[in-house]
């Protein structure tokens, strides 16, 4: 299966439920701490500067944003969890739409957790990689930032994040880095298989 990054359509930031696209398109959907890099790894596999919004400030996406992908494929950025400095009440509202959306997976072709490769996992990247577990669904890890460690912490930190996540076998953790470009590759290949998985390779260009 091909698929034109270059063609890449903004559709919507949705700050509820009934706002979300539903048609017949396969979802991949991003998830991660406020800054982990959602945004640039978005960026990074589409091979643009600043087409999902990089924050300058964390805890900038609070809102779902759904990019279309050649008409074929909807890339979702969710919106990132764990900043601080947000309000008992814009987190409350954080829980009631990531529940809201994992309500109905029956879309999701392949979900992608980023963490931070620097770190161990925090107990709210825990939560949410339980979320995709429930799903049922498929889901990579992307540890990301790789740019930022020595090699000597490559493989330790890696076995850090899937002890922590308690990561079942077949979960692969990607080492990646959207400053680099540093397991696009591997990510690409892996949203392809996944695309012509549900898709059975067929090539949907209907949005209804
Ligand atoms: P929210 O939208 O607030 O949830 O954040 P986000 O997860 O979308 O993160 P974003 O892509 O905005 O990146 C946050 C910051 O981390 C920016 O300053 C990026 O330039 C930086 N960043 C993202 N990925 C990498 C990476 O792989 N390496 C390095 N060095 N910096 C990165
Ligand atoms: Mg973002």
């Amino acid at each position: 299966m091909k698929l034109n990054t270059q063609n890449a359509e903004f559709i919507r930031s949705a700050a509820k439920l009934s706002d979300c696209p539903r048609d017949i398109l396969p979802q991949i959907a991003f998830a991660g701490r406020s800054n982990v890099g959602k945004s640039s790894v978005i960026n990074r596999l589409l091979n643009r500067k600043n087409f999902a919004r990089v924050g300058s400030a964390p805890g900038k996406t609070t809102h779902i944003n759904y990019f279309r992908i050649d008409k074929k494929v909807y890339f979702i950025d969710l919106p990132g969890y764990g900043y601080a400095k947000v309000s008992k009440q814009e987190r409350a509202r954080w829980g009631k739409l990531i529940e809201d959306w994992f309500a109905d997976t029956s879309l999701l072709t392949l979900g992608i957790q980023l963490v931070d490769i620097r770190h161990k996992p925090t107990a709210d990247d825990c939560n949410m990689v339980e979320w995709f577990k429930a799903s049922g669904k498929p889901f990579v890890v992307v540890a990301n930032k790789h740019d930022k460690i020595k090699k000597s912490e490559w493989e330790p930190n890696v076995a850090r994040i899937r002890e922590t996540l308690d990561l079942p076998e077949e979960v692969p953790v990607i080492s990646f880095s959207a400053e680099k470009g540093t397991g696009k590759d591997e990510l690409m290949a892996l949203i392809l298989e996944h695309i012509e998985a549900t898709t059975g390779g067929e090539a949907i260009s209907e949005n209804t």
